[in-house]
This record gives structure tokens, sequence and C-alpha cells, in this order.
């Protein structure tokens, strides 16, 4: 099994007692982060957040029974960061090569509020006919869990078009109790049905069938409502301009073999990003940050 290797650079960040790198399953490395409200676990492995609970609170992500631990595999869960682009791409791994590449840990900061921050950069930015590129990926682990992932063309003479997401799994307690809102009169693409053009008419998208949906052109803050484990999550964003909502359901869930067949009722993907017709443009030594909030209220 290969050990994925830890920079003495790298490890001159641990912080005893708040931030420690561990190894895990399939000799990964990990981050284990403890701030004074919460804990949280970070893969170097695509800069792959697996782990965030606050204090006394069941674990706000899902992570799969079932998940791939190794280094040309995505993990199953968490918050995978997709990036330079979304979904299929001929000839090309699905989601983007960020996700299975080792990112450096370069900055571990104590906040005075009793937070952690974390850098993370993609060393390998090129590939897939991109101009080059660098990705910097700041994690806030507090109260809250804070992602901001910065893109800049760092290209001379080229634009970057690319896509990005926070492909994030929140751990639900029984999905057929859950509402998501704030996407109400917005246009989405049904993936299920052919990319079909609709609009979302209710108040409230309940998750009962294979769902797998590209919100466009939406920058609110969108929650779901949990009523088994009677909470709340909020997600808020800003320089994202889509949402994609997806829970693989009963079939889907039986194909993946890092997902369990049950696992469809404890999670459902609510993603901030810009993909497909909010893909972005950037200018040589342009920047894009994209940054989620997550945070959560009792109901
Ligand atoms: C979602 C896509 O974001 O990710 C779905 O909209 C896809 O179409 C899902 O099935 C999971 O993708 P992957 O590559 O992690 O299996």
């Amino acid at each position: 099994m290969a050990i994925m290797k830890i920079s003495a650079g790298e490890r001159k960040l641990e912080i005893p007692g708040r931030a420690v790198f561990a190894d895990g399953p399939g000799g990964l490395a990990k981050i284990k982060i403890n701030s004074a409200s919460s804990s949280a676990e970070i893969f170097l492995h695509g800069a792959h957040v697996t782990h965030f609970q606050r204090k006394d609170e069941p674990p706000l992500l899902f992570l799969s029974q079932k998940s791939r631990f190794a280094e040309d595999q995505a993990i199953r869960g968490g918050i995978p960061v997709i990036l330079p682009w979304f979904g299929a791409r001929e000839g090309q791994p699905a989601h983007g090569f960020a996700r299975t590449r080792t990112w450096e840990v370069k900055e571990i900061v104590p906040l005075p509020d009793g937070s952690t921050r974390l850098r993370f950069r993609l060393p390998d930015c090129a590939g897939a006919g991109f101009p080059p590129f660098t990705a910097d990926y700041i994690v806030t682990v507090g109260d809250v869990l804070e992602l901001q992932l910065v893109v800049s063309n760092a290209s001379s003479d080229r634009e970057l078009v690319f896509e990005n997401c926070l492909h994030t799994y929140f751990a639900v307690g029984d999905i057929s109790a859950v509402f998501i809102t704030g996407l109400k009169g917005v246009s989405y693409r049904d993936k299920v049905e052919n990319f079909a053009e609709k609009t979302e008419t209710g108040d409230a998208v309940k998750i009962v069938s294979e769902t797998d949906r590209v919100y466009q052109d939406t920058s609110g803050p969108v929650e779901i409502h949990d009523a088994a484990l009677r909470r709340k999550i909020r997600v808020e964003k800003s320089g994202s301009a889509s949402t994609v909502v997806w829970n693989p359901w009963i079939a889907k869930a039986r194909e993946m073999a890092d997902f369990g067949d049950e696992e469809y009722k404890t999670m459902v993907c609510v993603e901030s990003g810009n993909v497909g017709k909010n893909k972005i443009t950037l200018a040589p030594g342009k920047s894009a940050t994209l940054t989620v909030k997550l945070s959560r209220a009792a109901l």
C-alpha cells in the first residue's frame, strides 16, 4: 500500500492538539482538526473534507461506508472539489482532475475566535488542454465550516474557461422527511430526463426518486430541512451561479460500487459552483473566488 508522503515543510505546520497529520485508509494522509466547537478531517488527496461535526451533534457531512481510499479514485462523500470541469468529458475522468490529485498544505493558522484556517494548493494544474492556472483552497473549521476556492489564470495570453463545484454530501436522518428550500422559480437542467430544461415551481424540493438537477443563475442560500435530525442546514455562497441537487436513489445506488445500497436514505448532495452555462471565463492574470459557508440551526 502506497503511503502518501507529508513533506518536512508541511509537517512543521502542525499545531499539536489542534491540527495534526494522521494516516488515513489506503495510506492517504489526512489532517485532523479540533476547534473549540467542532472537529474536521481533510485528506490531502483531493483536499477533500470528509468530516465536519459540531461538538455534541451528529456529523454534518455524509461519508459512504463503501468509499474507496486510493490515489486514483475519488472519495465518495464529504466535499469533493470539482475542477476544472463538471460532469463527463470525453477521454477524461468525470468531474475534473482536482479531486484525485494530492494537494499541498501551505498554511495552518489558528484564529483568535478558536477556529482554524488551512490553505491547500493544487501543485500541478496542467493537463486536459487547459492553460496554466493556480488553485488555492482555504478551509476554515470553526462554529461553521467555510470553504473558499480561488482559481487564477496563470497564462499570459490565453483565456481560462472552467467549471468548479464544491460537491457537498450532507448527512440527513431520513431522506423521506427532507425538503430543500431556496430554489423556487429557478430554472434547471434535469439530468435524469436527458438535460430537459425546467423551472422549479414548488416552495420546496422533495427527493422521491433519482434526482440530478443543475439549477442555473442562482446565487441565493439553500436550506435543507431535516425533520429526523431536527436540524436545518444552511448553504450560503458567493461567486457561485449554479446549485446542483443530487441523490442517486435506489437503482443507481445499487450500481455504484463505492456506495451502499441503502445509503441514499441518509444523504443528499447540495453542490455550489459554476457549471454548464454558468462556467467561468477568466482573462490572463485574473482570478475567481467561490465561497461557501455551511451552518446549521435546530428545527
Ligand atoms: C453529481 C452529478 O454532481 O455527481 C451526477 O450531477 C453524478 O450526474 C454525481 O452522478 C456523482 O458523480 P461521481 O463522478 O462522483 O460518481
